[in-house]
């Protein structure tokens, strides 16, 4: 009995530690897992409410700096104008002593549109948000008219936008300031 009793705890031991190195072998002919699973983040399906959430409590824009050359109260165009504050986020920052032809991916800007009055609200927020692959033919521009209270006037592959900015397509879409 007592041998009996041996053999048998012996032998699922056994089993397993051969059943866990052929899971390890296994385990080493697989696919490695393509990065766009392995890192899914908000950014895998962009939407304003992500971005707008994303720029008023994750990263407040209002703390980000602006293009050296466009500070503070701007006059602006239609259909933006009259005037206008454009704040840049820091991987924007990051690209304006080298430029390679496009902002890094995460880059925002975010443009309060103001009326003739500065001092109220602004009428929109118009921002462009860099998520790779989201629109490579437009340099992957998600791009959104939302208002400061977070209600959502357009977003994504806005043709509008993307019309008129493809003017500074050389410049990553960008007309304020030259990178
Ligand atoms: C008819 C042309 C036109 C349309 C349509 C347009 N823009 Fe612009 N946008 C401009 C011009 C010109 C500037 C720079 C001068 C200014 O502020 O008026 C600008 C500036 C910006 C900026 C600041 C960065 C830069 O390029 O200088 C952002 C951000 C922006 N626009 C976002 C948008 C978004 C988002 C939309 C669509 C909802 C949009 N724009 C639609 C012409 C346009």
């Amino acid at each position: 009995m007592k041998r009996n009793r041996k053999q048998m705890t012996e032998t699922p031991l056994a089993g397993a530690v051969v059943g866990a190195l052929l899971a390890a072998l296994g385990g080493c002919t697989q696919p490695p897992i393509p990065d766009s699973e392995a890192g899914e983040d908000d950014r895998t399906t962009p939407t304003a409410a992500k971005l707008f959430a994303l720029v008023n409590e994750a990263d407040p824009y209002l703390d980000w700096a602006q293009f050296p050359d466009v500070q503070g109260t701007v006059p602006s165009t239609a259909p933006h104008g009259p005037m206008a504050r454009i704040f840049i986020n820091a991987l924007v920052e990051e690209s304006l002593d080298d430029f390679d032809g496009a902002l890094l991916d995460g880059a925002i800007i975010v443009k309060e549109n103001l009326g003739e009055s500065t001092s109220e609200k602004a009428d929109a927020l118009t921002i462009m948000w860099k998520v790779s692959g989201f629109d490579p033919e437009n340099n992957d521009w998600f791009w959104a008219n939302i208002t400061p209270d977070g209600e959502v006037n357009a977003e994504g592959k806005i043709e509008g936008c993307i019309n008129c900015h493809t003017a500074a397509r050389a410049n990553d879409f960008i007309f304020l300031h030259e990178f």
